[in-house]
């Protein structure tokens, strides 16, 4: 517990911001702030809890996740980072870079009337440029307040231009999807992935799922509102910096194939990822830096 004892000596704020041991032993930055509680795991930078005063959980979390140094975990706020979904150039790469299987360090933490400000930082290291040769400082921050603020920094600190994807892969805490429309994306452009990577254009209005989804709308600023009518309430996701809009849920089969996610809790999720990726994938100039951010609120 010694690492603990050391982290909360330094950035524990008593009543307020407590880290310690969380699941799997893995660790884990508790805020309980008058506005709202979270949970952030070092592991991956990963927020697995977000909840404002007097609101049910804003975020989905598998009961079948892992929390194991190696693998990613299933649910809250995975971070994508450098490359979104299989490597392009490596089958065997890690699947959604490692950024998500990586110790992020505290770097600060802050509290102010508006919320508690987390910051977490990934650096390039020899671990990192055996699967990604290349120079970058990122740094990940989220201020739990009345919404969930989340920005992700990224410093190309190599001496020529980097190409990288990314994402804050959100998943949403839904009472059934099939009851729940999606709003903010008509008329944009998406891959779907269920069909070949076909180019299709999303038709006017607010849609629903009614199967396997896994789609990343192009150009698209756009912020996005869920009804969750079983919930009776709203989830708005706006951002900036992000060009892409990741739409999934597995639906049934896929769900039953993943070893980390239960048979029966697709009705329960969908992620609407703030992203760069596919056609959006970014290009650094040497030293220069992309901020990208996303803020979950119940509406
Ligand atoms: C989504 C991808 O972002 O993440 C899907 O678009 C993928 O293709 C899903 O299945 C979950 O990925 P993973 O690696 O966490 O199982």
């Amino acid at each position: 517990m010694s690492n603990v004892n050391e982290l909360n000596s330094k950035f524990g704020v008593p009543g307020v911001v407590t880290i310690d041991e969380g699941k799997g032993g893995l660790t884990r930055v508790r805020v309980t702030a008058p506005a709202a509680e979270a949970e952030i795991y070092l592991h991956g930078a990963h927020v697995t809890h977000y909840k404002p005063q007097g609101q049910k959980p804003v975020l989905f979390m598998s009961a079948e996740s892992l929390f194991d140094p190696a693998k990613a975990i299933r649910g809250g706020v995975p971070v994508i980072f450098p490359w979104f979904g299989p490597n392009a150039n490596d089958p065997k790469a890690p699947q959604h870079g490692f950024a998500r299987t990586t110790v992020w360090p505290i770097r600060s933490v802050s509290t102010s009337d508006h919320g508690v400000v987390i910051t977490l930082g990934l650096a390039s290291s020899d671990a990192t440029r055996k699967v990604w040769p290349h120079e970058f400082e990122a740094t990940f921050t989220v201020s739990v307040g009345k919404a969930l603020e989340m920005s992700m920094d990224v410093v190309n600190k190599s001496t020529r231009e980097i190409f990288f994807e990314e994402a804050l892969h959100t998943y949403l805490a839904v009472g059934d999807i099939r009851r729940t429309t999606i709003d903010g994306l008509a008329g944009r452009t998406f891959i779907d992935k269920v069909d070949n990577k076909a180019r299709k254009t999303q038709p006017p209005g607010a849609f629903t799922l009614s199967g396997e989804t896994d789609r990343v709308y192009l150009n698209t600023p756009d912020t996005v509102t869920v009804d969750d009518a079983a919930n009776s309430r709203r989830l708005v996701v706006s951002k900036t910096g992000s060009a892409s809009t990741v739409v999934w849920n597995p639906w049934t089969d896929k769900a039953k194939a993943m070893s980390d996610f239960g048979d029966d809790e697709w009705p329960h999720m969908l992620c609407v990822e703030t992203a760069n990726a596919g056609d959006n994938v970014l290009t650094l100039a040497a030293g220069a830096k992309h901020v990208m951010t996303a803020t979950v609120a119940v509406g």
